[in-house]
């Protein structure tokens, strides 16, 4: 049995993102989406709103088929490490575009170095999806922006009543 481990922080999900994960369970026999717990890096939300509007993502918006070879998990530490808890031979990614690909050709690199048995696959973000990024519709969303079409129905919810408060007090956020 093929299984891969998409690793990413997910901050939040977006429609690139969704696409990656129908189309890697279209090639892996189960797929692990792990979600970075980073302490170093200040995340909108918490792992578990994150976790929650993947799940709901996926459910509401993936055919059933893909939601049956899907998990989720949270980790910090190395996505290897991750990947060899979930028996997971292979590290999956979205290339949007040539910029994207130094970084993941270097994170490839050090991975390999570190579990020769492990092997990233990269699925190249669809075209209507490659202009996305999470910390750009955070953005958006901060200044009352529609996400809506760039962003799973359950993300641009949550968005939305975060925006609200946002509004509410102009000194956070
Ligand atoms: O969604 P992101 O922020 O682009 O994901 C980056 C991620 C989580 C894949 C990367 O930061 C990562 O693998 N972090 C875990 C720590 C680790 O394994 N570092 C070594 C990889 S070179």
């Amino acid at each position: 049995m093929s299984v891969a481990i998409y690793p990413g922080s997910f901050d939040p999900i977006t429609y690139g993102h969704l696409d990656i994960v129908e189309r890697a369970a279209a090639v892996f026999d189960r797929l692990v989406v792990a979600v970075l717990r980073n302490p170093r890096k200040a995340a909108l939300f918490d792992e578990d709103d994150r976790i929650e509007v993947i799940r709901r993502a996926i459910a509401e918006e993936l055919p059933p088929e893909v939601g049956r070879r899907v998990s989720i998990d949270r980790f910090d530490g190395l996505t290897v490490e991750a990947a060899r808890r979930h028996g997971a031979g292979f590290v999956v990614r979205g290339l949007r575009a040539v910029s994207d690909f130094e970084s993941e050709l270097q994170m490839a690199h050090f991975n390999r170095k570190l579990a020769p048995g492990i092997d990233t696959v990269f699925f190249m973000t669809a075209l209507e999806h490659a202009y996305l990024s999470s910390s750009l519709v955070k953005e958006i969303a901060r200044f009352g922006g529609d996400v809506r079409g760039m962003v799973p129905a359950a993300v641009a919810e949550r968005l939305q009543s975060v925006a609200a408060g946002w509004s509410a007090d102009p000194t956070v956020g």
